[in-house]
């Protein structure tokens, strides 16, 4: 790579950074959501005002369409990411619950599989209604949950459904095939049967879209499912599953448990228990990793939905507003908090400052606060810990000669858990932000020359998830597409998520694909039929 020449673009002082946002203090007084949320007191604890409050599922787990505590009793708490306080406490399911689990799965299997595609198809549909109709609900359950922006969760939302419908749509069509056979008078097909039970572990950044993307294909086409909520954001899975159980999902063909403390044996439990057949991960590489060793065990099928470090490269030819639309939505989107976000932003030379100008005076505009009120545009990150990971990957490249163009620092006076939407230019190759994914509002530019050079970078990385470019030469469209090294490419466009695409990495990435057609595949497993006692002639 040619030696990266600082572009030049104003930095900002620390002290106007520290004032350039708007932000949303409340008093102190009046617990900050309070003020553009309507609220009830419940118990001890002030709770977002639900329409239907029995969506709010506290210290219980749905398994054999039953609401039940864990066998010892143990809860853990969980809390609101913007305010720290207390939402309630979700029971910490242990080995035994998780097999309990597992058990009524296995029960509810066979079945289940044999039901008709038309009628699981009606389930979906149903329960797709349903989520449609409690769609304000499950909004604020999650951006009470998860911090994003009421917005966001209905966005959210719409997306969740949005699988169960696409798969409704699937669940009568699923096809074998005929196969001409090598050898005179046996006939070949296929017959697609559902693998068996399946065990889901969904991550706490989609509290609702993880758990239908997975559970859909599942059972469209006839499995039954256990599936481990996220400990950060188990309420909208706890809801989604009282939504199963109003559509009429049968008994043990959907259960939804939560762990905390607990959640290393209960992931043990779907990796190695041989009931299960099929695992469905999203979350970390190196989590990944640890739940492919124990599946090796059982030898289950499994897809995994791992990290990535999405190359997002503005070509000299692209339409720059445009380009600066998409890097917002695709940077910024969940404040940073997906697998797909853009997590290293090139630009080439002859666009950098302009692209620069105006994707900062973009992110300045932001409005950094509690999801709750409508005119936030950015919420909190999940926890300290995403807090502390930012605020490495930004000091990290300041001390490497960075220079930060917005934010860059932490905003303690709306809480622990909120960073300022930062951007920064001038990044190079040396820098933290350029091998690990920040997950987290952060965006570095960094600038280069030539096609070849900027393509050679971005697939310098272990993973391989999504990728994105904005260019108008044709040519180079293609050209470029097929050299990234990533399972997804969005060209000209920030935002790729479709129930209806295939989703998914390559590298340590993972494998398998969510959504589309490839989805249900996921969930399956062919079984060839050779019928060799057919005799040539025709009988006379
Ligand atoms: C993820 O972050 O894992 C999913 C993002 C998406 O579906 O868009």
């Amino acid at each position: 790579m040619a030696p990266i020449q600082k572009t030049i673009v104003s930095p900002v002082s620390r002290a106007a950074t520290r004032s350039q946002f708007r932000r949303k203090t409340l008093p102190m007084t009046v617990p900050r959501i309070f003020l553009t949320h309507p609220y009830i007191r419940l118990a001890s604890t002030m709770v977002p005002k639900l329409k239907d409050p029995s969506l709010f599922k506290q210290h219980v787990c749905y398994v054999n369409g039953e609401w039940i505590k864990a066998r010892s009793g143990k809860t853990f708490e969980v809390n609101d990411p913007a305010t720290g306080e207390l939402i309630g406490t979700c029971p910490d399911f242990d080995a035994q619950d998780t097999e309990n689990a597992i058990a009524a799965a296995d029960a509810a299997f066979e079945p289940f599989r044999k039901t008709t595609g038309r009628s699981r198809s009606k389930l979906l549909r149903k329960w797709y209604d349903l989520m449609v109709e409690n769609a304000d609900d499950l909004a604020t359950l999650i951006t009470w949950e998860n911090g994003k922006p009421m917005a966001d969760a209905k966005g959210e939302v719409t997306y969740a459904a949005n699988f169960f419908e696409w798969f409704s749509e699937e669940a009568p069509r699923i096809y074998g095939d005929t196969i001409p056979s090598s050898t005179p008078g046996n006939r070949v097909w296929t017959i697609k049967e559902p693998v068996g039970v399946c065990g889901l572990i969904t991550p706490w950044n989609f509290p609702a879209a993880m758990i239908t993307r997975k559970i859909g294909p599942a059972l469209a086409v006839g499995c039954t499912v256990v599936c481990k909520s996220p400990g950060e954001t188990p309420y909208t899975s706890l809801a989604i599953a009282e939504l199963a159980h109003r559509a009429g999902v049968p008994a043990g063909v959907v259960n939804v448990i939560t762990a905390l403390d607990n959640t290393p044996e209960v992931g043990k439990v779907l990796t190695t228990n041989p009931t299960v057949r099929k695992v469905s991960f999203t979350g970390s590489t190196p989590v990944g990793k640890l739940l492919m060793r124990q599946c090796s065990s059982t030898l289950k099928k499994l897809s995994l939905e791992l990290g990535g470090n999405a190359p997002f490269i503005v070509f000299d030819d692209a339409d720059v507003d445009a380009a600066v639309a998409g890097a917002i939505i695709s940077k910024f989107r969940s404040s940073g908090q997906t697998c797909v976000c853009a997590n290293r932003i090139f630009v080439q030379r002859g666009v950098y400052d302009e692209f620069a100008a105006k994707f900062a005076a973009k992110v300045r505009d932001f409005t950094v606060g509690n999801g709750f009120d409508t005119s936030v545009t950015h919420g909190p990150l999940i926890h300290h810990r995403a807090i502390d990971k930012v605020d490495q990957h930004v000091r990290d490249a300041e001390s490497k000669g960075a220079t930060i163009l917005v934010g860059g620092q932490k905003m303690p006076d709306l809480g622990p858990n909120f960073f300022q939407p930062t951007v920064i230019g001038n990044m190079t190759t040396d820098m933290a932000m350029a091998s690990e994914e920040t997950f987290g509002p952060v965006a570095g530019l960094f600038p280069f020359d030539t096609e070849g050079e900027v393509v050679q970078i971005a697939n310098a990385t272990s993973v391989g998830l999504a990728g994105y470019f904005f260019s108008r030469d044709l040519a180079r469209v293609y050209r470029v597409a097929e050299h990234l090294e990533v399972g997804m490419v969005g060209v000209n466009t920030g935002l790729i998520s479709d129930p209806a695409s295939p989703f998914g990495g390559v590298k340590e990435s993972g494998f398998g694909r969510e959504g589309s057609l490839y989805g249900i595949g996921e969930y399956q497993v062919t079984k060839m039929v050779t019928y060799g006692g057919m005799g040539l002639p025709l009988q006379k």
